[in-house]
This record gives C-alpha cells, sequence and structure tokens, in this order.
C-alpha cells in the first residue's frame, strides 16, 4: 500500500519505519526540515533504541520530505502529529492535528482513508470527520490511537500488544475496516488482537490507559508517603502487593513519579475534557494522581536538605539523570530536571549528567551545569542523586565513585540501587518510601 505519515516525531518516525517493516511504500512528511533531512539519511534525530536499524532495513520502500505534496497518490494517511499541553491550561492543543488535516485536504481522493493516531481530547475525530465529508467526499476517517513507549518504540510498533481501530457509523465503515486490515496484516496474522469500536470509544482508550498507568505509579507512591511517616518500606510493600495477579507487579516502582511528553498532559487533558462534557466529577481522582506525583519532586528537595543538614545552599550536588525516563533522550516534564531546576534556584551548585539527554535538557535548562559523565558529576559532590534510573547508573561501582565525591551520600529516586552494596561501600544511602534506618532497607 501507498502510506503517508504526517509528523515524524517519536510516534511518527518509529511508524513509518515500522509500517515500511510490514512491506508498504511509505512517505513520512514533517515540516523540520532538520528533522526530515537525518531522517532520510537513515539517521534517528532522537535516540530510540533499534530505530536506525529499522530505518536502515527500510530503504527503498521509505522516503521523508517535508512536501506534503508528497501524501497525493497515497491511500493511507496517518496523523501523528503533537497535541501539547495548551501554555496554562489543562486542555490539549489540538491545532497541529487539525492543520495537518485540513492541509491534506487537496491531495485526497475519493476511498483514501485518514488514520488519527495523536492522542486526543475525545470528540476531536468526530470534529475532523465532518470537516472532511465536507470537503471530500468519499474520503473517511479512522481512529488509530498509538500505545507506543519511548526506548521500546520498535518492538511495540512491530508488535503491539493490540490494535485498537474505531470506525465511524457510515457507510464507510467495512471499507476502512478493510483498509486498516491491509496495512496491519502482518501484525494481525501474528495473532495481534483487533479492538474495533466507535470513534468515540478509540479515543478514550488511550486517555484510559494513560490514566490507569499514572494512577497505578501514583498509588505506589501514596503508598510511599505512608511508608515514609510510618516507618514502612514501599518496595517490599509493592512486591508483596503485586504478588496477587490481579494487582501485578508492573507500573508498582515508586520514586520520582511519571513524567515525559504523555502521562502527565495526557490526564490532565482527560480532565479538561470530562470538564467539557459535565463529567468533571468522573475524573476528579486524576486531579490526586497529578498532585501525588509532583509531590514527590518536593519531597526529593526537601530529602537532600535534611540530607544536608538544613541548607543546600552552595552545596554541589551530582544529579545522575535529565531524561525522563531511561533509554529516551526525551526531557518534556522530566521530574530529574525538575528537581535540578528547583535544587539550582534554591542555591545549590548542580551538575546534571545523562548518557542521551545532554543536548536536550541543556536546550531547557540553559542555566544548569552538565557533565557527560556521571565520574565527572559527581566529582567533589556532597550529594549524589539518582534520579533516572540508566543501567549504567545502577551498575555504577559505589566504591570507585566514593573515591571521588566530597561526601559519600546517596539518594536513590528511582529505588532503582542495591542499599546493601551502597552501604557496605561506606555510603550514606536513602531513597523515597523507605525507612531511614540502615538495617530495615538493606
Ligand atoms: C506512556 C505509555 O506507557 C504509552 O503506552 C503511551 O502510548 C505513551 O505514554 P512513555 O511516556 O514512553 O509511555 O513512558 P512510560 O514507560 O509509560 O513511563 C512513564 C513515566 O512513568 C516515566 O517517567 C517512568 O519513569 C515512570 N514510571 C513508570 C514510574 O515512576 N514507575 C513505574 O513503575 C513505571
Amino acid at each position: 500500500m501507498h502510506i503517508s505519515v504526517i509528523g515524524c516525531g517519536y510516534l511518527g518516525a518509529v511508524h513509518a519505519a515500522g509500517l515500511a517493516a510490514f512491506g508498504h511504500d511509505v512517505v513520512g512528511i514533517d515540516v523540520d526540515a532538520d528533522k526530515v533531512a537525518r531522517l532520510a539519511a537513515g539517521q534517528a534525530p532522537f535516540f530510540e533504541p533499534g530505530l536506525a536499524d529499522l530505518l536502515a532495513a527500510a530503504t527503498g520502500s521509505l522516503r521523508f520530505t517535508t512536501d506534503l505534496e508528497a501524501a497525493a497518490g497515497c491511500t493511507v494517511h496517518f496523523v501523528c502529529v503533537g497535541t501539547p499541553q495548551l501554555p496554562g491550561e489543562n486542555a490539549a492543543d489540538v491545532s497541529h492535528v487539525e492543520a495537518a488535516v485540513e492541509m491534506l485536504v487537496p491531495y485526497l481522493r475519493p476511498g483514501d482513508v485518514v488514520v488519527g493516531k495523536s492522542t486526543v481530547p475525545v470528540g476531536t475525530a468526530e470534529a475532523l470527520l465532518a470537516e472532511l465529508r465536507g470537503a471530500c467526499p468519499g474520503v473517511t476517517l479512522v481512529w488509530n490511537p498509538e500505545f507506543l513507549r519511548e526506548g521500546h518504540a520498535v518492538q511495540d510498533t512491530l508488535h503491539p500488544d493490540r490494535l485498537v481501530v474505531g470506525l465511524a457509523e457510515d457507510g464507510d465503515a467495512d471499507h476502512a475496516r478493510a483498509v486498516l486490515r491491509e496495512v496491519y496484516a502482518r501484525p494481525i496474522a501474528g495473532g495481534v488482537p483487533v479492538i474495533e469500536t466507535d470513534l468515540a470509544t478509540a479515543q478514550l482508550v488511550k486517555a484510559a490507559a494513560n490514566s490507569f498507568l499514572a494512577t497505578k505509579i501514583s498509588f505506589i507512591n501514596a503508598m510511599a508517603e505512608v511508608c515514609e511517616a510510618s516507618g514502612g518500606d514501599v518496595v517490599q510493600l509493592a512486591a508483596a502487593i503485586g504478588h496477587d495477579a490481579r494487582i501485578g507487579q508492573q507500573f508498582l516502582r515508586a520514586g520520582l513519579g511519571f513524567g515525559g511528553g504523555c502521562l502527565p498532559k495526557d490526564i490532565r487533558a482527560f480532565m479538561a475534557r470530562a470538564g467539557e462534557l459535565g463529567a468533571d466529577q468522573a475524573l476528579a481522582f486524576l486531579r490526586e494522581v497529578d498532585a501525588i506525583n509532583l509531590r514527590r519532586r518536593v519531597r526529593m528537595v526537601d530529602l537532600a536538605r535534611a540530607e544536608c543538614h538544613g541548607s543546600i545552599v552552595g552545596r554541589r550536588i551530582a544529579i545522575l539523570g535529565a531524561a525522563f525516563k531511561p533509554d529516551s533522550d526525551d526531557v518534556r516534564d522530566s521530574p530529574a530536571l525538575s528537581v535540578a531546576a528547583q535544587m539550582s534556584l534554591q542555591g545549590a551548585e548542580v551538575v546534571v549528567t545523562d548518557p542521551q539527554a545532554i543536548d536536550n535538557a541543556r536546550r531547557r535548562w540553559p542555566d544548569l551545569k552538565y557533565a557527560f559523565t556521571a565520574e565527572e558529576a559527581a566529582t567533589g559532590a556532597d550529594l549524589v542523586l539518582l534520579l533516572t534510573e540508566w543501567r549504567e547508573y545502577v551498575d555504577l561501582d559505589p566504591h570507585e565513585l566514593g573515591a571521588l565525591v566530597q561526601r559519600r551520600r546517596v539518594l536513590d529516586g528511582r529505588n532503582a540501587l542495591d542499599p546493601a552494596r551502597w552501604r557496605a561501600a561506606g555510603w550514606t544511602y536513602r531513597a523515597l518510601g523507605r525507612p531511614l534506618t540502615e538495617a530495615r532497607s538493606s
């Protein structure tokens, strides 16, 4: 099939390469000339394990351009542009999605299918479909939300857990259904389940999935707060409740909480939309989910201050991690950078390091100091904070790092280090949601 993909960010670039891997002829279109040039040269414009290999494998059936006219002749058009949070509001900015569909119109022909993948407030697809019907009769729209995780995006694209296809209830549904089944013939043949829904449900599935994940993280972080107040150990608690198959072990890692370009803004946009629909009470709990999440960042700074005997002014603080999570260079709403910035504003001498995200971090927070390695960041440090659990930080040798720091004090913001190992190397180890006494949490 000839397919266009509009928007080549974290979602669109991987999706375009994935579609090529499924055997289609794909053109990725983006307004960012630099990004397009890099993709066209087979380079991933952001850190995503496996993406460069996927791009290399697709040579011949995948191209990238800034020219929307390249969509002409394609029969399926995926919309993968961003829906960021509106400044000063909870609601999502869907103007990029609206603009993408509007700009596609001159290149659409009867029988074409426009496929929305971006995360949008429920009701957006219905409005876009109404416009499309007016502007180009015979063209239909389906909603096919993405669920890919950064750092696992290639795997999640090639082997998704499920495919959700939201179809308009009209005469075009059978055609659209057949087209989507052809697009995803490869994964469907591999056994991936397809859930066909109406348009509203498809948009809601994504908001519901991310809300559930965010709630699970904030639940365990709320338990961490109670553990801190009572002397309990949230790591043991999570392991114990996770043995119940109904609860499960995943997404129960207590720590600094969630960030990134999706979870925080998606739960806020969901609340905002529910408010517009008169269903705000139903999602009032998400306000608490958000608040618990943001409180963890404040708690981390408080813990650091306590470790420095009441003041971080002038203290050299090494921060390991800038990305919102490991295996990504994405710093959007990064908890690590939020803590780094708060500490810097409060007078600490903060040095941040990250294996992949320094350039992005520097663009967003140019006033912070950066180091290229953990060793460089830790040299002379009064306190070391692990805020993004990159494998190489978890594997650090506490003896070797201990030789570089001023004081052997580490705060584990992700409950990722082995307390016994660090304590045995002479470090004072503290973590969110764990007892302060050494014997009980080691
Ligand atoms: C998320 C969803 O997982 C994905 O399905 C959706 O399509 C986009 O949003 P992503 O933003 O890549 O994906 O990150 P995810 O792996 O879900 O992690 C989100 C945040 O939660 C990270 O900051 C991570 O550090 C944090 N997290 C995750 C925890 O604090 N504890 C956990 O147990 C798991």
